[in-house]
């Protein structure tokens, strides 16, 4: 008895030092160095987009990737009406030069981009030493197509990495296997409960703050929208610190248990992206559902002034370890 109670109390404490939750700050990105911190990833969609991803000449060229003091523009090209035999609409994809494993990132966001046909994301992925995809485990942090009002989370993985039904988090779950292999690789999503946390509604009401926490033992995601008066000190004035304990519920909450993380999840690279139409936007039942004209590669080719809102106004992103 004597020993079985002393290994609980011995096991209850290093758990709470392992995962003391209070993180200092490493990066700080902000204004240009926000843009000096990624790589313009000018490769081919792999999600079949009508888009082109630009390299940093072209991006600079047209405008496309603008930083002032306080705020980076990542947006798409809106004024060119496209040849429907050519190339797609011409957009960013900028990858974290840095990988990042356990800690807590936030991102403090403006407006995303929003309209018919886009998909955006914010999200990260591994592929250190030639890794294939997804063997070191993806995490979809704010996504969504055709403006949708609710963000859906998600993580993609390698085949073995499964979350309960039922669990902590504000947001309903959509899938409970992560596994990139199942057909149409839905993932283990979750759709946030917050119907301004995507597009249209998440700009007008001045978007807010995404923050990812990863550990040995968990991935928990959450969003605050700029109103809310539950945004928890630290996060909102983007302190040097933060104490994740204090963050409340999450949006999504992937638990350990049955997902071992650290055999799942490898170093990742953060990504920030804005395709159009592809495999999920462009789904014909998808695109028409939301309420959207014509066809998604017919709508991108043709309305090029539609697009002026499709661009991200990022006030910083910040990494705690
Ligand atoms: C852009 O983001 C989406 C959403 O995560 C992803 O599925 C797609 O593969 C991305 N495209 C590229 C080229 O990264
Ligand atoms: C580039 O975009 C920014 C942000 O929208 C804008 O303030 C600036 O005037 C633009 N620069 C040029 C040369 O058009």
């Amino acid at each position: 008895m004597f020993s079985v109670s002393a290994i609980t109390v011995a096991t209850l404490l290093f758990s709470s030092q392992a995962h003391a939750a209070t993180y200092a700050i490493t990066d700080n990105y902000v204004g240009q160095s926000l843009l000096d911190a990624f790589i313009y990833d000018a490769i081919p969609d792999p999600t079949n987009g009508r888009v082109v991803y630009v390299d940093q000449t072209t991006a600079v060229a047209q405008n496309l990737t603008y930083a002032s003091d306080d705020s980076v523009i990542i947006r798409s090209d809106s004024t060119t009406i496209l040849d429907p035999a050519g190339a797609g609409r011409n957009s960013i994809r900028l990858k974290s030069s840095k990988v990042y494993t356990n800690g807590a990132t936030v991102f403090n966001i403006r407006h995303m981009p929003e309209g018919c046909g886009t998909w955006p994301a914010v999200w990260s992925f591994g592929e250190t030493d030639g890794a294939q995809w997804p063997a070191l485990g993806e995490i979809d942090i704010l996504e969504g197509v055709n403006n949708q009002p609710n963000d859906q989370v998600a993580l993609h993985t390698a085949t073995g990495c499964t979350v309960p039904e039922t669990r902590d988090q504000t947001g309903t779950t959509l899938m409970t296997d992560c596994d990139a292999n199942i057909v149409g690789n839905p993932g283990c999503g979750v759709e946030s409960a917050s119907a301004v946390s995507f597009g249209p509604g998440f700009n007008s009401n001045g978007g807010g703050w995404y923050a990812v926490e990863r550990t040995a033992d968990f991935i928990k995601v959450w969003f605050w929208a700029r109103n809310d008066a539950a945004v928890p000190s630290g996060v909102a004035e983007g302190s040097d610190s933060v104490t994740t304990d204090n963050w409340g519920t999450p949006t999504a909450y992937f638990p350990g248990d049955t997902c071992n993380m650290e055999k799942f999840f490898g170093a990742h690279n953060f990504i920030i992206n804005l395709t159009f139409c592809g495999a999920w936007a462009g789904a014909d039942d998808v695109y028409s559902a939301a309420g959207c004209p014509s066809t998604c590669v017919d709508y991108v080719n043709n309305n090029p002034a539609d697009f002026a809102n499709a661009y991200f106004d990022f006030a910083w992103i910040k990494h705690y370890d």
